[in-house]
Parts: structure tokens; C-alpha cells; sequence
């Protein structure tokens, strides 16, 4: 793969944060290709490093024709990792995406696991290792894409991955997905830290008008998280900035030692969570805890992606819903000042989603995976549950 090389990235005491990288070629071979502005990460590396990478699908009720077409865009050696909180009754929805796993499985031998974020043995392995913040008053997983992550999180690290990458079930393009996963392999080569993020920008997405299709360069939701993250970076580092391009970046992987040490919020505030705990925590220079961390450093890349992003369009509650709590991450960081925490409440107060008086909802943050005791958790689950398949090559 042939990408801009990042001219220019920026830096939060051990974050370093890279400007927008574009694919510029999608596939390309070993051979020096004699240019300093463009990285060539060769197509064999790629492959090398997607064997160790695991691909989480976090799913809810979505269209079986957009699953079945995920699943078989996702490259064959990453194993896949579904995790579903679809309606069980009135229709059982989640028996129809069994069935078309199973298919999925009986054609291909892809390596697969899946389980439903409900089911009460999932809840009770989280009970016995002490990752009690996940779960609702009954004691099951409680609903949410984050906590649906977190879950796919952890069977990654008990497949043995060292990269988890994230998928959403509901993209209408699989060409764009199998872009994403190759996308995620060329950062983590790029990368020289064990602590790397590697998240995608849409080049476009697609929107039908009635003039037709309509490229749209930004999401609303994107724009307005961007603009407030990169904010909250400015006042962090004295300089304005405008290199953060991925606020809502559902499209996104980690490499394993990172997404272990992450706390990370609920629902759809997960992601711009993560970038607001990196600002917050690895912005300043201390802690031993994580020397190693501050050692090595922790590398942001941010790829703009070939394809286009289409994708269900879940309606104009939901789209509010995602402005509200990504400012809310923002507004209730420890870095945000007055002056940002003014414009948070201006700019949701000009779109209707708050009253005078009112403030975005605080994230509710969850603690890093770490102290977690993967295997007792994955026995407690194959023991007790009632929805884990695990399907071998
Ligand atoms: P957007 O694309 O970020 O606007 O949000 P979507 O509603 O498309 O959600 C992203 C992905 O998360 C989709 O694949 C959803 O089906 C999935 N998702 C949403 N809510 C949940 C949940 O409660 N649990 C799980 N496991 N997945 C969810
Ligand atoms: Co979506």
C-alpha cells in the first residue's frame, strides 16, 4: 500500500498525533518506489501482520445482507469476532445471524467466535473477575456499542492477538471493509511504539439528495466532535491545532498492549473517550505505572481511507444522541476550559439538544481490562453460556 508520508504530526507529552494520511495506492509489492513523500507498506507485510490481528464486529439489529457482506469482506487470516446485542424475541433476529454464520463458517473455515452481549454467562464471567463496571443491576452486560467492545476486546486477547480492530456490522460497501483491515495493518507497520492507535477518516460519505448521490467530505457529528477535540488539544499544547480528524472514528484499532491499559466510557462515547484519556493521561510527563508507556510513546494514526463510507443511516435522534455525548466527553475532560465548556453549551444549545441550565451527560468510564484474569473469564464463559460459538479452522 502506497500512503502519504505524515510531513507533520503533533505532540502531547507522550502522545504523538499524526496529520491525515491518504491511501494513495492500495496494493503494491516489496520494491522501493524512489520517493520520500510516500510510505510504501508492501502487501506481504500487510498480510504478515494481519494474522495477529483480530477484527471485532460489534453488532445490533442490523440488516442480514450487510453482516453477511462483512463478514465475507474481512480478510481470511484475521479472526473474526462478533458480538451481537440484536432482539433474541419478536423476531429473534440473533438466531437469523447464527444461521447465517454457520453458512458463513460451512463455506469458508474462517476462525470465529461469537456471543450475544445479554447472555447471563457472559455477565457472570465478568462477575468472577471483578469487572463488575460493565454490568446492569440483574448482573448481564449492560447494552451499549462500548460495552459490546470491551467484551470483543477480551476475547482477542484470549485468541492470543496482538492487534484488535473494530468493524461495524452495518456498512453497505464490503470492498470498504476489506480497505479498513488492510488500512489498520499499514499503521501498525508504520508504528514504532507497542502503544498504537490507529483510527480512519472517510474520504467521503455518500449521502442521497435529491440531485443524487452527494460526497459529503464530513459527517455533522464528525465535524463538531473534530472541532472541540482539536480544541481541547489547542489548549493543551498552547497551539492551535487542526489535526484531529478522527473524534467519532468507529473505525479503528489498538494494538492489544494499549487496549489493555485504556479505561474506556460507555456506548457511542467510546471513541471520542479514548482520544480525551490519552490527552488527559499521557499528555503530561509522570507516573510510574505506565513508565513503559512513556518510553516508547503512543502513536495516533489517523487514514484516510480509499473507498467511501455508506453506512444504515440510524435517523436524526441518533445522530443527537452522538453529538450530546461526544461533547460530553470533551466538556467534563479535566482539560477543558471555561471557555471551551462555554462553547460546548452554546453549540448544543443552538441545535436543540440542551436547555439553558443543562449539561452534556458525564461519561461513565469503565477501567482498563488489565487486572482481568482472561483465562478464568474465558472458562466462566465457555462454562456457563448459552449464546459462545467457537468456530475453528
Ligand atoms: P454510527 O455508525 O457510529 O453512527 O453508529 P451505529 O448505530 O451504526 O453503530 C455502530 C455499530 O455498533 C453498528 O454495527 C451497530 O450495530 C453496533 N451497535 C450499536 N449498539 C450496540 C450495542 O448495544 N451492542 C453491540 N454489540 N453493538 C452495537
Ligand atoms: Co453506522
Amino acid at each position: 500500500m502506497l500512503l502519504e508520508a505524515p510531513v507533520y504530526k503533533e505532540l502531547l507529552g507522550a502522545v504523538e498525533i499524526y496529520e491525515v494520511q491518504k491511501v494513495i495506492k492500495l496494493d503494491s509489492e516489496t520494491r522501493d518506489i524512489g520517493s520520500f513523500t510516500v510510505i510504501n507498506v508492501p502487501r506481504e507485510d500487510i498480510y504478515k501482520t494481519l494474522e495477529e490481528m483480530a477484527i471485532v464486529v460489534p453488532m445490533k439489529d442490523e440488516k442480514l445482507q450487510l453482516l453477511d457482506g462483512v463478514l465475507k469482506a474481512i480478510p481470511h487470516q484475521c479472526p473474526i469476532i462478533v458480538v451481537s446485542n440484536s432482539k433474541r424475541e419478536g423476531p429473534n433476529l440473533f438466531k437469523q445471524e447464527i444461521d447465517l454464520i454457520k453458512h458463513f463458517y460451512n463455506l469458508t473455515h474462517s476462525r470465529m467466535i461469537v456471543v450475544h452481549q445479554k447472555d447471563p454467562g457472559l455477565g457472570k464471567a465478568f462477575e468472577e473477575t471483578g469487572y463488575t463496571a460493565i454490568l446492569d443491576e440483574n448482573g448481564t452486560v449492560r447494552d451499549g456499542k462500548g460495552e459490546g467492545m470491551i467484551t470483543g476486546i477480551l476475547l482477542a486477547k484470549a485468541l492470543g492477538a496482538k492487534y484488535v480492530g473494530f468493524v461495524d456490522a452495518d456498512n453497505y460497501i464490503p470492498g470498504a471493509v476489506n480497505e479498513y483491515v488492510k488500512d489498520y495493518a499499514a499503521g501498525f507497520l508504520m508504528s514504532e511504539s507497542e502503544y498504537t492507535m490507529v483510527r480512519l477518516s472517510w474520504r467521503h460519505k455518500p449521502k442521497v439528495t435529491t440531485r443524487g448521490l452527494y460526497f459529503r467530505k464530513w459527517g455533522r457529528v464528525s465535524e463538531i466532535t473534530n472541532r472541540y477535540m482539536n480544541s481541547l488539544f489547542g489548549v493543551a499544547t498552547n497551539f492551535e491545532t487542526s489535526i484531529i480528524a478522527t473524534g467519532n472514528a468507529g473505525e479503528h484499532a489498538m494494538t492489544l498492549k494499549l487496549a489493555e491499559i485504556m479505561p474506556f466510557s460507555t456506548g457511542y462515547s467510546i471513541e471520542p473517550y479514548e482520544l480525551v484519556y490519552l490527552f488527559e493521561t499521557f499528555g503530561e510527563w509522570g507516573s510510574d505505572r505506565h513508565s513503559e508507556v512513556y518510553d516508547q510513546g503512543i502513536e495516533i494514526f489517523q487514514i484516510e481511507t480509499l473507498n467511501p463510507h455508506l453506512h444504515e443511516d440510524k435517523g436524526q435522534e441518533h445522530v443527537k444522541q452522538m453529538i450530546l455525548s461526544s461533547l460530553g466527553t470533551i466538556f467534563h475532560s479535566k482539560l477543558a476550559t471555561e471557555t471551551i465548556r462555554k462553547n460546548i453549551l452554546e453549540e448544543l444549545r443552538i441545535h436543540g439538544l440542551l436547555k439553558e441550565g443543562e449539561e452534556p451527560p458525564r461519561p461513565l468510564v469503565m477501567p482498563p481490562i488489565e487486572d482481568v484474569d482472561v483465562k478464568k473469564w474465558m472458562e466462566v464463559l465457555e462454562e456457563e453460556s448459552d449464546t459462545l460459538l467457537k468456530f475453528e479452522v
